[in-house]
Order: C-alpha cells, then sequence, then structure tokens
C-alpha cells in the first residue's frame, strides 16, 4: 500500500487512552482490559487450585484410585445385597409364572440366550443335553436350575444370569429347561449324575 492510500485508523474518542504508544508496519493497536468478570473467575480458580493442592497434594486426600476402589466397593455391595433378595427361589412367584404361559416364554428367552452353548431344543453344544436325566450342577428339580441359571457356573462356562436377565426372564427360562427334561433329544450324551423323577 503505498503511503498516500494509507487509511487512518478511527479511534473512538472513549478509547483514545486505550491506544498503545506504538505503530508496527503502521498497525496500531489498542489494549483493551480483561472484563472484570474474567479477572473475577482466575481469581477464583488461583484461590480454589491452592486449596485442591493442600488438601489432595499434602494433606493426604484420597487419589482417584482411593476414589475408584470405593465406588466399586459401593457396587459390589449393591450387587451382593440384589443377589441376597434375590437369588432364593420362590415357589408361589414359580407357579405364577408356569400360569402366565412361563413354558413358552422361556423358549423364547432359552431361543434369545442359551442356544449358542445349549443349542436347539437343550440339546446340548458347549453346554449339557438339558433333555436327558443326567445333571451336572443343578439336581433336575426347578429351585436347583434356578440356582445354577442365577448364579451361573462360571469356571466351568455357564454364565450366571442374575444381572443379564429379569427375575420373571430366568422363572421363564427354568420353566423352560423343566418342560425339557427327560425328552431325550438327540445331541450331546448325558453327563453327570443321573436322576430320575
Ligand atoms: C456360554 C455358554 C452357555 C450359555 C450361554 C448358557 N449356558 Fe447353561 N451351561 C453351560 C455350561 C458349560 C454348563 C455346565 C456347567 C458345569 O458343568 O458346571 C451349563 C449348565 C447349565 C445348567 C445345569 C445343567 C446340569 O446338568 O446341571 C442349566 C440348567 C443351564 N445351563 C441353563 C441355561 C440357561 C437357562 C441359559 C440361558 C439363560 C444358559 N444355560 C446359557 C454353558 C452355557
Amino acid at each position: 500500500m503505498s503511503q498516500s492510500q494509507e487509511t487512518k485508523l478511527h479511534v473512538e474518542a472513549d478509547e483514545q487512552h486505550l491506544l498503545l504508544d506504538h505503530a508496527y508496519d503502521n498497525i496500531q493497536e489498542l489494549n483493551h482490559p480483561l472484563p472484570s468478570w474474567w479477572n473475577f473467575i482466575f481469581l477464583i480458580c488461583c484461590i480454589f487450585s491452592g486449596g485442591y493442592f493442600v488438601y489432595y497434594q499434602l494433606m493426604g486426600g484420597p487419589s482417584l484410585r482411593d476414589e475408584f476402589n470405593q465406588e466399586y466397593a459401593r457396587i459390589v455391595a449393591v450387587q451382593e445385597e440384589f443377589r441376597k433378595q434375590n437369588s432364593a427361589f420362590n415357589q408361589e412367584h414359580y407357579a405364577g409364572i408356569l400360569a402366565d404361559d412361563g413354558v413358552n416364554k422361556g423358549q423364547v428367552v432359552f431361543e434369545n440366550n442359551c442356544l449358542p452353548c445349549h443349542a436347539e431344543k437343550g440339546a446340548g453344544d458347549i453346554g449339557p443335553n438339558l433333555t436327558d436325566d443326567h445333571w451336572l450342577v443343578a439336581k433336575s428339580t426347578p429351585d436347583t436350575i434356578y440356582g445354577v441359571v442365577f448364579n451361573g457356573s462360571e469356571e466351568n462356562g455357564m454364565p450366571a444370569w442374575a444381572e443379564l436377565l429379569t427375575k420373571d426372564e430366568i422363572y421363564q427360562a427354568v420353566a423352560y429347561v423343566s418342560s425339557l427334561k427327560n425328552t431325550f433329544v438327540k445331541g450331546k450324551d448325558p453327563e453327570g449324575e443321573k436322576i430320575e423323577d
């Protein structure tokens, strides 16, 4: 830009005092002070960080890991409480489930969750054949089947369904599994102990 074309910086009258006393390449600069709310927040942050440092670094405040462990312990306690309350088989509730089309509803639960391991009609694959008269962990009765489905047999590959299915879905699955026993669908060979009833 030639000198003659140079445009004059327009500065409002009330901003004159903000104009800095220098110009680089004819560029002039206004120095607006930071707004007071910004300074205020900055000050609050400085005060907070002082307290934060003293509490967490000098006074032994809990570390992130400590806080995680505390919260995790609370989760475990809630889970245990839930299991305690629901792990007991309730015969009356089961009767209600059976009366409410439990076996057919249980078949749906079974097909959605159990099929990969127990195969079509419970004939067995990774998990044992559920249609014979041999039992590995359950003892053929609905209450023992409920116990296995609820708590699993995790060291042998049967998941615990306590937190994965609703209580009613577990009861329905038990109703369906109970309806399978002694139907002797051809599949995996019998495993475990023979129980006649
Ligand atoms: C990831 C594979 C897997 C899935 C999914 C699975 N199971 Fe199992 N299940 C097993 C295994 C393995 C066993 C044998 C456990 C043992 O030997 O301790 C078993 C055992 C059982 C038993 C006890 C059988 C016996 O002979 O005592 C029942 C009942 C059962 N499962 C029901 C179910 C139901 C109902 C579902 C779905 C909600 C399900 N399982 C989903 C793998 C599975």
